[in-house]
């Protein structure tokens, strides 16, 4: 059937910039790490994306390995794409990576421009695109010297087969000398992408300091902690939940008591904010303007639509956060 999308799509998401860059994200960008591999069923991915996008969720975030298996989350988004997203895709900002394992032999992971050039090529090809907006070195290299994957990332922006350059999980060290190598190159480092949540607080510790006076966006991932901090796990592991699922990368021992008292007192605030854990735990992460966008996973539709309305109360009072820091701290 062919998709139109809702008209009124613009209306309620919040775009901020991104670092220096003329380039605005969402709030909340949509991932597909999960649920949308070769395991996973194309109407659930094709509804999930349908409906982030009427919602404002302009911005879709894969890499080359996403499935399983491998290239499989590429595959199945290239297909909606070509079903129900060619007449949008210059409303829509989609990333891809290179980095983890993909291929066998000494050139299908890390961070030479070996890799790097292949894997952008063969993304392209399995999306059904002649470009990606922001192609990423998935995580630092270190046996490979920092020059050189930044000069990959470099030529294939020069190339026009990605609009712009990111890195991921990349130290505080890390990112600081790699803008100063793509400063020099001309092609400045658009955006970084670390896993924060309230239960993952690195990048507090230096990294966001460097992004800031360099005029670098972030976009944080996994910022539910792969669903940790929702309510799902409160009353036992559902059996449709990551934790449950052999190809989830949460595994059950993850779920711990101390992690269940923190979430159910995260949880009885939230309710005092009128809304659930999920939205403020999305919320928190945006909280103080240094996060560009909230990068969620979802297996369901529904939950995208309870994840976007954390737009409807994004503020915390000063005791709200102090409480919060409590529980944490714990
Ligand atoms: N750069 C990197 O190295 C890196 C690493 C990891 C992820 N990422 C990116 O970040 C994206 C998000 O990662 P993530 O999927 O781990 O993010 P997340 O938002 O922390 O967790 C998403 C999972 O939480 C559950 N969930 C989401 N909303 C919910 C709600 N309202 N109520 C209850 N449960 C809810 C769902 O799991 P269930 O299956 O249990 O329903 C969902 O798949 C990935 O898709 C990928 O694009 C990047």
């Amino acid at each position: 059937m062919v998709y139109t999308a809702a008209e009124d799509r613009y209306e309620k998401m919040k775009y901020s910039r991104c670092g220096n860059s003329g380039l605005l994200l969402p709030a909340i960008s949509l991932g597909l790490w999960h649920n949308f591999g070769g395991v996973d069923t194309v109407e659930n991915g094709r509804a999930m994306l349908r409906r982030a996008f009427d919602l404002g969720i302009t911005h879709f975030d894969l890499a080359n390995n996403y499935g399983p298996p491998a290239g499989s989350a590429e595959n199945m988004f290239g297909e909606i794409m070509n079903t129900d997203f060619a007449p949008y895709r210059d409303e829509m900002i989609i990333s891809t990576k290179a980095g983890y394992y993909m291929w066998p032999g000494p050139y299908g992971e890390w961070g030479s421009k070996k890799y790097l050039t292949a894997s952008i090529d063969q993304s392209l090809k399995r999306m059904g695109l002649d470009y990606v907006d922001i192609f990423y070195s998935h995580r630092p290299d270190p046996n490979t010297p920092l020059e050189e994957t930044m000069g990959a990332l470099d030529s294939i922006v020069k190339q026009g087969k990605a609009l712009y350059a990111g890195i991921s999980s990349y130290s505080a060290e890390q990112t600081e000398e790699a803008v100063k190598i793509m400063n020099k190159l001309g092609t400045p480092i658009l955006i970084h992408q670390p896993n924060y949540s309230m239960l993952n607080r690195w990048i507090e510790d230096g990294l966001q300091d460097v992004l800031q006076d360099n005029g670098v966006g972030s976009i944080a991932f996994c910022p539910l902690a792969q669903g940790l901090l929702t309510k799902k796990y409160l009353e036992g592991v559902p059996e449709d939940s990551r934790a449950a699922k052999p190809t989830g990368a949460l595994g059950e021992e993850q779920v711990t008591d101390e992690v269940l008292a923190q979430v159910k007192e995260l949880n009885a605030i939230a309710a005092e904010r009128g809304q659930s854990l999920a939205q403020m735990s999305l919320a928190w992460v945006l909280r103080n303007g240094r996060v560009t966008s909230a990068l969620i996973g979802a297996s369901k539709v529904s939950q995208i639509e309870e994840n976007a309305a954390a737009l409807n109360n994004l503020e915390f009072t000063d005791g709200e956060l102090e409480k919060i820091e409590q529980i944490l701290g714990k």
